[in-house]
């Protein structure tokens, strides 16, 4: 049985998204996992009238972020001002719509998070350890176990990390390597004594037991059971402090060089942030009635579910979450996500890729939402979804009610003609009506894929309606049915009102297509109140409709092709010693971050490796731009020997007529391969610095086309 208070007994909500890393832009798993829900479950509340705050925000500190830095020779804080930047904007892009999106690295965040931590100090709620971790005497840092690479004890695997081993699949801890090495600086690593404050776990398990194991039953299975098993395994104290010079200072006299642990500070970044948007901060955090909602992906559940709401019950004086809705991950044609292989779908570029439709993104990333086990993303799912069940029910019910409207009743909403109600108009009122309340169930137990195909299938009992009722062939019979107008009025009625009901139900999900839909009805936002849903008197009899417009566009077979070839071309083999994407750690052994990166140099290769490849000075002798292909450009390149076509895809860094006449470097003995229908014959150097702008690698002096570089 559901132990879930009823959304009416609470006063406010308070909903929180994950907070990213800003060391990387964000992917479309990024979205399916916890932002678009999210979005979508906020949308929900605000139409609903409710007292809704929605808090994002950017994690920019920990490993992750100083990691990038060092490989970038950049600062951590430019690595987080650049890409909170390019996150913030994604989510702006894709119709977010948080009430704040903060970030960890300011003011006030530093200001909550150390006083949160002195409180628990000054309350005697940290144990103090000394501990000998493994220190980079080079790159002066000590580092995660994910950052330590040596030789496997059991297959002899000489790269092997410091939590597993990639070939034999050992689980590994630092001490079981031979010849720990740092995968930052290669440098070998020496162990040094460190002093860190621990948070004993372990005494909050009676009472994790009790309010999450015996009162949050109604929690997702995947949420509830991974809880549960951490639970059953026994917690123990994790240490709550770091060694680096990165993150918010120990607030405590002898703690130079240490700061607070990112997973400690980060969630009090959603208390930080809802300072910042509003003085009536604590009525949200600190009042009983207020409903606390995390959604988060699945990696992020033990942090959300048990040290985060022990750490709020240590303080004291703050409300808990009534539910953490995790996703499961969201997987790319069959592959897992992966950041440092870029296998994945950037959420900057699909915006640029298909400008004006976002919605369809949301669409595919919520009717495929990982909600209960890992899910997968292809482009030809995209593109069926869009057509079967966007374009050709949705869609198709909104145009044929507005075209034939225009067509058959002069451009104004005709009226209803109760003398001539039939059956199957009463059943697509109660229809109306009752998948009002089905969504609304839906939404509230956060089953946004249900909720969002009760809408679709609502659209398409429109069309069966329609398709009865036939009002195309009853418009033939106007001269000898006296009836005729009238029963075409009641259909065309009865299909506009259900627009406006589709509407409503579907802002939530897709908001940019609601607004294109009361724009074609030349309606208010607040039609879009949720408790104007059901209702079949939304538009009034006489009102002057505006044009239809159709509400999503083709995605044509070759746009899905060449994200496709994208995805495969953009595939980066990882070097052998950069770390990957860690494995879900159970209970992480060391005080160090278990978190992915980023390595350093690709693995050795021998001179002949180099010397297969043939690197020649070319001219660029002409140069355009490549249709349909924002990225790309043609050019021309005289090789002294013989003029070649290479496609490269610098078009967004350089304007075609400012580079003809330059030198370049180019791989003269590459295998021809064909981007946009053009073969191309080689491939250009380029040098990209920290900003991601990009430099031609081109002799000092003019050498003739041709001439062999070595
Ligand atoms: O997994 C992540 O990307 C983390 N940066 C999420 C943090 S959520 C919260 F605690 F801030
Ligand atoms: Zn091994």
């Amino acid at each position: 049985m559901s132990t879930e208070q009823p959304n009416k007994d609470f006063k406010r909500y308070l909903v929180t998204a994950a907070l990213p890393y800003a060391n990387g832009p964000v992917h479309i798993g990024h979205l399916a996992g916890c932002y678009i829900p999210a979005d979508i479950y906020v949308r929900y509340l605000r139409a609903q009238k409710r007292d809704v705050k929605f808090i994002g925000g950017s994690d920019e500190h920990g490993v992750p972020i100083t990691i990038r830095a060092m490989k970038e020779g950049v600062t951590p804080q430019q690595v987080v001002d650049k890409y909170h930047a390019q996150i913030k904007s994604s989510f702006e892009q894709v119709g977010i719509s948080f009430d704040i999106y903060s970030r960890t690295s300011n003011k006030t965040h530093h200001e909550t998070a150390a006083a949160f931590f002195k409180k628990l100090y000054d309350d005697g709620l940290f144990e103090e350890k000394e501990t000998e971790q493994y220190y980079d005497e080079k790159a002066n840092t000590f580092l995660a176990d994910r950052y330590i690479i040596g030789t496997c004890p059991v297959c002899g695997n000489p790269n092997a990390y410091g939590d597993q081993c990639e070939k034999c699949g050992s689980t590994l801890s630092p001490e079981q390597l031979i010849n720990p090495r740092s995968a930052l600086s290669d440098a070998p690593l020496v162990k040094k004594k460190t002093k860190h404050w621990y948070f004993p776990l372990q005494n909050y398990e009676p009472w994790l037991k009790e309010w999450l194991i015996e009162g949050h039953k109604e929690w997702k299975n995947n949420v509830y059971g991974q809880c549960k098993s951490w639970l059953d395994n026994g917690l123990q104290s994790r240490a709550m402090t770091r060694d680096s010079n990165w993150g918010i200072k120990v607030p405590l006299p002898d703690a130079e060089g240490k700061v607070l642990y990112v997973w400690f500070d980060a969630p009090i970044g959603y208390i930080s942030a809802t300072k910042e948007l509003t003085e009536n901060w604590a009525d949200y955090w600190c009042k009983d009635d207020t409903k606390l909602v995390h959604f988060i992906g699945k990696d992020n559940i033990v942090f959300h579910c048990i040290i985060f709401p022990s750490m709020l019950k240590a303080h004291g004086n703050f409300v808990l979450p009534e539910n953490v809705p995790a996703n499961e991950f969201l997987n790319i044609e069959g592959d897992k996500v992966s950041t440092s292989r870029n296998w994945a779908v950037w959420v900057d570029e699909y915006v640029k890729d298909f400008p004006g439709c976002e919605d369809v993104l949301r669409y595919v990333l919520c009717a495929n939402a990982p909600e209960t086990k890992d899910n997968d993303f292809t482009w030809k799912d995209f593109q069926d979804r869009s057509k079967g069940e966007l374009t050709d029910k949705f869609g198709n019910l909104v145009n044929r009610t507005m075209v034939l409207m225009h067509k058959l009743c002069g451009g104004k909403v005709p009226p209803f003609h109760n003398e001539l109600i039939e059956d199957v108009d009463k059943e697509l009122i109660e229809d109306i009506g009752a998948t009002k309340v089905k969504v609304e169930n839906l939404i509230e137990d956060f089953k946004f894929r249900d909720a969002l195909f009760e809408i679709i299938m609502l659209s398409d009992r429109g069309n069966k309606y329609m398709q009865k009722k036939e009002p195309w062939i009853v418009a033939k019979q106007l001269a000898e049915n006296p009836d005729a107008q009238r029963n075409i009025d009641n259909t065309l009625h009865l299909c506009l009102q259900l627009t406006a009901n589709l509407a409503i139900l579907i802002n939530p999900f897709l908001p940019t297509t609601a607004k294109k839909m009361l724009h074609m009805m030349k309606v208010v936002d607040k039609m879009l109140d949720w408790e104007n849903a059901g209702s079949v008197k939304l538009l009034s009899v006489g009102y002057t409709l505006r044009a239809p417009e159709l509400l999503f566009r083709k995605i044509e077979d070759a746009e899905i092709a060449a994200q496709i070839e994208k995805l495969k071309n953009g595939l980066v083999k990882p070097a052998a010693s950069e770390p990957q994407e860690a494995p879900a750690q159970q209970q992480p052994a060391s005080t160090t971050d278990q978190q992915p990166g980023t390595g350093n140099l690709k693995p050795v290769i021998v001179y002949d490796d180099f010397a297969k490849i043939d690197l020649r000075v070319g001219k660029i002798t002409a140069a355009e731009k490549v249709e349909k292909a924002d990225k790309l450009l043609k050019l021309t390149i005289d090789l002294g020997f013989e003029t070649r076509t290479i496609v490269s895809g610098i078009a967004l860094h350089f304007k075609p007529e400012d580079i003809v006449g330059k030198q370049v470097t180019v791989v003269a003995n590459l295998a021809p391969r064909k981007m946009r229908g053009i073969e191309s014959n080689g491939m250009i150097l380029m040098a990209e610095d920290a900003s991601g702008k990009l430099h031609f690698i081109n002799p000092e002096d003019a050498v003739d086309a041709g001439a062999e570089v070595s």
